[in-house]
């Protein structure tokens, strides 16, 4: 299922939700589709499942070679596992952390990726994609160990959504990813868990916080679960900025050999 996040002209963003999985095999995901006039970007694809809806989706608005890039916020199976079948049904390339570079042509056969992975910088890059009159700027935001060793959120300077990757991620059976979170405190139960286990550590945190109060942010859409809008958006800030997480609670408890 389809929604439409964003829409000025001819900058569109859509968000395609997958409802059916929660509580089965396959974890809830979100991919998104950025349309720029006659081109765009999709952003953190997903696994096989979400294939096919995406790709009609995709279709909708421009022909599958006017596709301008595929970006990863890092290179999990739910981010990118679909990656063989993008890389055969389009021309585009893929933009990844250069700490997965090498790693992502596991996903496809070989020499499908040849030539078509754009290694990221950890220092990120406002990237500038499509041509003429309908190209546009992506800009690829540090966000390691957030939870992965190279991972990128993706900010759109026009909606002035950020997309999150799994920052921001809310799980279980009272979720409705259809209706954008406008305040946190009830919100917080869904993403609790979560963050205190694949989050690596506070310090993270605090630095991804620092960062992105730089930016004028409408909206925050994580990778699994709910978007934020309103005023959740400062305040998921000001809650995973205090979080302890990851490292932080670990001890020697945890590494003990099993009995
Ligand atoms: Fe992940
Ligand atoms: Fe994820």
């Amino acid at each position: 299922m389809s929604i439409e996040l964003f829409r000025q002209g001819r900058h569109v963003c859509v968000m395609f939700a997958r409802l059916g999985d929660e509580g089965g095999d396959a974890v809830q995901s979100n991919q998104f589709l950025l349309v720029n006039g006659d081109t765009g970007a999709i952003l953190d694809p997903g696994g096989n499942i979400a294939y096919n809806e995406l790709y009609l989706g995709m279709s909708r608005f421009f022909p599958p070679h006017k596709l301008a890039a595929i970006l990863a916020s890092h290179a999990d199976p739910d981010i990118i596992a679909s990656l063989d079948r993008w890389m055969t049904a389009t021309e585009a390339p893929v933009y990844i952390s250069r700490l997965w570079e090498r790693f992502a042509p596991h996903f496809c056969k070989p020499g499908k990726t040849s030539g078509r992975v754009v290694g990221l910088p950890d220092g990120g890059e406002r990237l500038r994609l499509g041509q003429g009159d309908d190209a546009f700027e992506l800009w690829a935001l540090p966000a390691h160990f957030m939870h992965a060793e190279g991972n990128f959120q993706f900010y759109d300077p026009v909606s002035r959504i950020l997309f999150s990757g799994d920052l921001g991620a809310s799980l279980g059976t009272t979720l409705n990813p259809e209706k954008p979170v406008k305040s946190l405190a009830e919100h917080i139960p869904r993403m609790e868990g979560f963050h205190r286990r694949y989050m690596v550590s506070n310090k993270i945190l605090r630095l991804w916080a620092a960062m992105v109060r730089q930016l004028d942010i409408q909206m925050i859409a994580p990778q699994h679960g709910s978007p934020m809008v309103g005023p959740a958006v400062r305040e998921f800030i000001d809650w995973v900025e205090q979080l302890e997480c990851g490292v932080d609670l670990f001890g020697p408890a945890n590494y003990r050999v099993p009995a």
